[in-house]
């Protein structure tokens, strides 16, 4: 039950930004901990009383524990904790890691503990300097019935939209959630990078481009945002396609078999949502 005590074991990104939320939706957070001593020192003033370098402490007063560790230390930190007791019946352990399922948390499982999945598919890069909202993030979540209804109740809680993962398919899951995530990241350092290079900045500012990425994730949420391409890409327009090619060989050339292929993938893309060739090939 979300009434029970509750804390939080790995106070990086996520862990501070959940710990904080737990407190703003008025949860009964009780302790906050880390494998690093000097971690308190980082912590916002209101964390400091829930502070505890000792995991013996920390076990004793709550019963819900959030593993926020890194995805590698999970396993190992759950069975670090699993050796402290061998009984853990009435405890509740939780992992937010989106890559994994309930397997990492089996050394409590197997002591008795409820275990689950509690994956934010949102990202929080900088808790302290720029806060991310928790409100409004959709939660994938993976527990037997009980404890899933309580993380349901959890998401809703803290504002947040719950969803079921389906277990098996764990993987395709976070699959998409990195590819949605990185990607449109890795493209925009790309053009920045393009235009340093280039010499159009100071001339060209990035920002005019910026109207182009609002317009693009204005049609994310579209059912086929393939549609809304528009370009030569669209147009059968070799001779554009070719000039930037040649150009950005000039420019960046471990980029140009990425933007070949982001062009064959436009067109399988257009394909599969409409039946129809995009424009011909290129
Ligand atoms: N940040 C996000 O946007 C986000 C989004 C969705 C899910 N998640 C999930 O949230 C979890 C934490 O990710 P994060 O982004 O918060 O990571 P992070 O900022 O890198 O923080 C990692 C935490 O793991 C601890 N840690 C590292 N190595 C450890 C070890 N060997 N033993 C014990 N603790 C160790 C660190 O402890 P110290 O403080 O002692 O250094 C730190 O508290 C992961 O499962 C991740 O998949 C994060």
């Amino acid at each position: 039950m979300i009434t029970e005590s509750m804390a939080v074991f790995g106070l990086g990104r996520w862990g501070l930004t959940l710990a904080q939320a737990l407190l703003d939706a008025g949860l009964p957070l009780v302790a906050v901990s880390s494998k690093r001593p000097r971690a308190k020192q980082e912590l916002p003033d209101r964390l400091w009383p829930l502070w505890t370098g000792d995991t013996q402490r920390l076990v004793e007063r709550a019963r819900w524990i959030f593993l926020t560790v890194r995805d590698d230390a999970i396993e190992l930190t759950a069975r670090r904790l699993a050796s402290l007791r061998t009984d853990w019946t009435g405890y509740t352990f939780v992992h937010s890691s989106g890559a994994h399922g309930r397997e990492l948390l089996e050394a409590l499982h197997r002591r008795g503990a409820q275990t689950g999945v509690f994956h934010p598919l949102n990202a929080f890069p900088d808790p302290l300097r720029h806060p991310t909202k928790v409100t409004g993030t959709p939660f994938g979540i993976i527990a037997d019935a009980d404890l899933q209804s309580d993380l349901f109740e959890l998401a809703e809680k803290l504002g947040g939209r719950p969803f079921a993962i389906p277990a098996a398919l764990r993987s395709a899951y976070h699959l998409v959630a990195v590819l949605v995530a990185n990607a449109p990241l890795v493209l925009i350092s790309l053009g920045r990078e393009l235009l340093r290079r280039s010499g159009l900045e100071p001339d060209v500012r990035w920002e005019y481009y910026a109207v182009l990425l609002q317009s693009a994730l204005s049609h994310a949420t579209d059912p086929e945002p393939i549609l809304y391409l528009t370009g030569p890409w669209t147009r059968r327009d070799r001779t554009t396609v070719r000039q930037h090619r040649d150009a950005l060989q000039g420019l960046y050339p471990e980029a140009v078999p990425l933007y070949e292929q982001l062009v064959a993938l436009a067109q399988s893309l257009y394909l599969a949502a409409t039946g129809q060739p995009m424009g011909g090939e290129i």
